[in-house]
């Protein structure tokens, strides 16, 4: 094989498959696990994202194993969309959880973090 061929396939598989990288970080909505939600634009909401993510992904992010067992919460996905979900609501559920169900988040979180979960619940 010629070298000059072996230029060109490479110049070719480099033009056809541009590394993962380049195209997946267009659009800005992915969030720290690369999971695409809502569009994360603020930093209000990127900082959610983050808390969300070490806090809330245990229990509210399904897996296979999770739904095989039954044992994952509701994934929040369009929580807000709801007709019957109301802020206050969801920040009263956060401080105190939901007994032997869901933990309080009371002594976890400043007000400023709060505020950061609810603007990515918002956007999820
Ligand atoms: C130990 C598991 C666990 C963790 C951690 C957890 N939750 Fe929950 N959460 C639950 C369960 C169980 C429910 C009630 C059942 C359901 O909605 O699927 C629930 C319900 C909720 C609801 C009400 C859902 C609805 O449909 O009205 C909200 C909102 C919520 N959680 C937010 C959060 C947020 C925000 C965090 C992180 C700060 C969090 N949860 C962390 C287990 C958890």
């Amino acid at each position: 094989m010629g070298s000059r061929l072996v230029v060109r396939l490479l110049l070719f598989s480099v033009l056809a498959f541009p590394p993962i990288g380049v195209t997946a970080q267009q659009g800005g909505g992915t969030s720290a696990l690369g999971v695409t939600v809502g569009k994360l634009q603020t930093d209000e909401q990127k900082r959610g994202d983050a808390i969300f993510h070490k806090n809330c992904h245990l229990c509210h992010i399904a897996t296979a194993q999770k739904r095989e067992l039954k044992i994952n919460a509701d994934e929040l996905v369009g929580l807000f969309k709801r007709p019957n979900t109301s802020e206050p609501a969801v920040r009263q559920l956060i401080q105190e959880g939901i007994p032997k169900r869901m933990p309080s988040f009371r002594y976890n979180f400043t007000a400023v973090e709060v505020d950061d979960l609810i603007a990515y619940l918002k956007v999820r």
